[in-house]
């Protein structure tokens, strides 16, 4: 028997082989070699040295086969040559395919137990944060309003002229504007000349989006505005350049001075509890007419003006009222502003200050906290 090893180099003239046993004999001893060498492929390079050395098109057994065994063969074995032939290409193939398979399992694998999840390691500790003080004062408020049927709109902190003054029913050189002297921004000309004249400004209170609102919706409207807004103050206990307010706008058809309080009072009972009293005293705004401030009964001292040990409650100043936002109703020259027929619809306004509400809900006796951002503040409202 010729050497497995060269046999697929010699014609089968020059190995012997003349019949149809011998052949098959010949294709089975090439078949175990085949089959042994397939079961030793770990590797991708064994992969392609194995396919290469059995099925490569060029000098390949398979290739080699076809040349020396097959064409060269004597017309009575060419036949049963040319089968054996075909069912070992077809076995060559699975013998491929099988181990191309295989390592591809097994990189999944490999693959799969360098992502597995180590659940006895300790865990990566995220400290979770917390909203803002002034953001959870704001969620309260409006969850309050939000009970009693209005709802939730923002506006722009970057504000015109026009909106931020002129339609609050604040013409140029009104003194009003002085109290609300902000920033200007110098932003080049808008071509558009009714609503964005130059310079833009840094808004002074949230009242822009009454008209902004009302310009949107007909009524009836219910709105409250929370947001930033701007001013030119000097930083201290009370006052800060950038500060917070809530906006409310209620307007109607039938809409009462009464409705108006009666809001205010069940908002004011909600926020700092059913014992407080509300009352108002005269005040003024261009754009609301008459004008109030709102006061509460000291949830401090419950209205007495006086410290639990004796002397005068810290917190009023014995004043037994604190002040807490300006409101009013809507000045009929506003709704001129919007289109609104002024002596069909009527309605209130308020603007809170959210910051130093916190201060008093909360005992905070110095507004620049809620800007420093110390952790150390902070975890004290988680
Ligand atoms: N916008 C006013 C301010 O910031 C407050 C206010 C709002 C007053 C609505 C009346 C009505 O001072």
């Amino acid at each position: 028997m010729p050497s497995a090893e060269n046999s697929t180099e010699k014609t089968l003239a020059e190995l012997g082989v003349r019949t149809p046993e011998a052949v098959s004999a010949l294709f089975a001893g090439l078949r175990e070699r085949a089959n042994k060498e397939q079961r030793w492929i770990d590797q991708s390079d064994k992969f392609e040295q194995f396919r290469v050395k059995w099925v490569g098109r060029k000098s390949g057994i398979l290739t080699q086969v076809t040349e020396n065994w097959l064409k060269p063969s004597d017309p009575e074995l060419k036949r049963i040559v040319g089968q054996v032939l075909n069912e070992f290409r077809t076995h060559l193939q699975r013998l491929v395919d099988q181990a191309q398979q295989d390592l591809d399992v097994r990189a999944g694998q490999a693959a799969d137990a360098r992502e597995r999840i180590d659940l006895s390691l300790p865990g990566v500790i995220r400290p979770t944060g917390s909203h803002h003080l002034i953001r959870q004062v704001f969620q309260e408020i409006e969850d309050i309003f939000f009970s009693i049927g209005f709802s939730v709109v923002e506006g722009p902190e970057i504000e015109t002229p026009y909106y931020n003054f002129e339609a609050l029913n604040i013409p140029e050189f009104h003194p009003v504007r002085d109290d609300m002297d902000t920033f200007y921004l110098e932003l080049p000309p808008s071509s558009d000349k009714k609503t964005a004249p130059t310079p833009l400004l840094l808004r002074t209170h949230t009242s822009p989006m009454q008209i902004r609102t009302m310009e949107k919706h007909k009524p009836p409207v219910r709105v409250i505005v929370p947001g930033k807004v701007y001013r030119r103050d000097n930083p201290d206990a009370t006052h800060s350049f950038a500060f917070h307010q809530i906006e409310g706008l209620a307007v109607d058809t039938d809409i009462t001075f009464c409705d108006f309080t009666g809001t205010i009072e069940y908002f004011v009972k909600q926020f700092f509890g059913p014992s407080v009293k509300t009352r108002f005293r005269p005040s003024y705004f261009p754009f609301t007419e008459p004008s109030v401030e709102f006061d509460v009964s000291c949830p401090f001292c419950g209205g007495t003006g006086a410290a639990a040990g004796g002397g005068t409650c810290s917190k009023c100043k014995g004043a037994a009222w604190i002040e807490l936002f300006g409101a009013g109703m809507v000045d009929p020259a506003v709704y001129g502003f919007v289109n609104y027929d002024a002596k069909k619809v009527s309605g209130f306004a308020f603007g809170i200050g959210i910051d130093r509400l916190a201060m008093l809900k909360y005992g905070i006796d110095d507004i620049q906290v809620f800007f420093q951002n110390d952790v150390r503040f902070l975890r004290q409202f988680p």
